[in-house]
């Protein structure tokens, strides 16, 4: 497996809006080994999802996993997870404060206001289809890689930009403030 190279914001393959994939090319041999080397990747970057675009593949595949990650002690576990096209229907009312980072915007953090409760549609990488309900740090975290495909990142989703923060000022003057919890892709 490869760890491939993570693109940052300005790169314009991060604003595209990434192409659906057909179950034929999912399958294919070179696309299963692309959805590893994207484990791989999130895994060595220590994220908790990582979208195609995020290592310039401008198709909808997302991968996530949450489980003992060093830079999120305290983080709920999310089992390791492949969607493809993914479609959200927000099924709740309410919203909830997160700190976000990316892998895309090295170094910080910002809080993002989010629904906290989605239904998700999607193949999974052997072209099944997943369905299921995400709450909380889970749904925050889907909705943030499910934005990548659509070429948007979490700084584009807060309303109050006073709160972006470099990780230091963050853990410096933020995390103490609230207990509220981080996540990054
Ligand atoms: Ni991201």
């Amino acid at each position: 497996m490869t760890v491939m190279k993570v693109a940052v914001l300005g790169n314009p393959v991060l604003r595209r809006t990434a192409v659906p994939l057909k179950k034929s090319e999912l399958l294919r041999e070179s696309t299963q080994r692309f959805i590893d080397d994207m484990i791989e990747t999130m895994r060595d970057y220590d994220g908790v999802g990582l979208a195609a675009p995020q290592v310039s593949d401008s198709r909808r595949i997302v991968v996530m996993e949450v489980a003992g990650n060093p830079r999120y002690p305290d983080a709920l576990s999310v089992p390791l997870t492949v969607l493809i096209n993914p479609v959200i229907t927000v099924t709740g009312d309410t919203k909830e404060s997160n700190w976000e980072g990316c892998l895309s915007v090295p170094d910080m953090r910002g809080l993002v206001t989010r629904p906290n409760q989605i239904r998700v549609e999607a193949m999974d990488r052997k072209g099944g289809a997943l369905s299921f309900e995400a709450k909380g740090f889970f749904a925050t975290v889907v909705q943030h890689e499910a934005d990548h495909l659509d070429g948007v990142v979490y700084i584009d989703r807060m309303d109050d930009m006073s709160t972006l923060s470099f990780c230091r000022e963050y853990q410096r003057y933020w995390l103490q403030a609230d207990d509220q919890d981080s996540t990054e892709d």
